[in-house]
């Protein structure tokens, strides 16, 4: 058995994520089990992780995602004078989440190895320019990469990649078999803002079908919900088993792979 599973950890699934830089290890160290188990069942396995409060809530405020603006500055005062310092301060903190991962799948007896986007892609979206056979896999070692900040040859300089994006050239150009974005905080897509109380899972989501989504625009600044459903849509078309589900129950992420059927949404064609 050799097949792929690009498996996406969302940012809000892995940090707390209106509190800058802060990790939720216990959730990490149950998602490394996880993919212990699986690469111990011969799954080969792609990872790809956001940021949360490691990447949205600095950029945010410096408008990192709308590229450079001559001048910008935020409106109240924090320790950097210009955009470009905060371009390489969200290096540096989505470099050390990534530290986190890792050394959790570490413990777990897991090899990797972390191509951070700013070093391999430029562009942002999803035709974005970058190698995607870097990610060939290997039996020695998990790939691992994440959502950050690239630059960008349009004149924006530079701009936000989300992993949603690098998931869907991954899945797509690598053939994968199965795509789970494991997300944090609903079981999967609901019909409404997971807050609600009459909010409902939506077992099979077709692309077509309305729900009232949550983007949460003063914190995210890739597009939430939304931009992970206009990838998933389309890496159904392509790749056979692709998931929406709760990271926080590695469970569902283990019946999803192995039996095609556990609690989230099943994104169909
Ligand atoms: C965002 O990446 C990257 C930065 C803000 C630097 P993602 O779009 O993949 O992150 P999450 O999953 O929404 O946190």
């Amino acid at each position: 058995m050799d097949e792929l599973v690009v498996l996406k950890l969302g940012g809000g699934l892995i940090t707390e994520k209106s509190e800058l830089c802060t990790l939720k290890p216990g959730v990490i160290n149950k998602l490394a089990k996880l993919i212990s188990k699986l690469t111990g069942s011969g799954y080969r396995i792609i990872l790809v992780h956001g940021a949360g409060s490691f990447g949205h809530l600095k950029a945010k405020k410096w408008n990192l995602h709308e590229g450079y603006i001559e001048g910008f500055k935020p409106d109240d005062n924090d320790e950097f004078s210009k955009q470009s310092e905060v371009v390489e301060s969200v290096r540096n903190d989505m470099m050390l989440l990534n530290e986190r991962v890792v050394n959790s799948l570490q413990s777990f007896g897991i090899q990797t190895k972390s191509f951070p986007p700013h070093e391999w892609a430029t562009g942002v979206g999803r035709n974005f320019s970058g190698n995607i056979s870097i990610f060939e896999n290997n039996d020695e070692y998990i790939p691992v990469t994440f959502g950050d900040v690239v630059n960008c040859n349009d004149g924006t300089v530079f701009g936000i990649l989300s992993g949603d994006d690098i998931c869907y050239r991954i899945a797509t150009e690598m053939g994968a078999n199965h795509m789970i974005f494991a997300m944090g905080g609903a079981p999967g897509l609901m019909t409404k803002p997971p807050s609600m109380p009459d909010s409902k899972l939506i077992r099979i989501w077709s692309g077509d079908m309305e729900f009232d989504g949550e983007h949460v625009s003063n914190i995210d600044v890739t597009g939430g919900i939304y931009l992970k459903l206009d990838c998933a849509k389309l890496i159904a078309l392509e790749v056979p088993n692709v998931w929406i589900v709760d990271g926080e129950q590695p469970t569902r992420i283990l019946e999803a792979i192995l039996s095609g059927d556990t609690i989230g949404t099943k994104i169909i064609t």
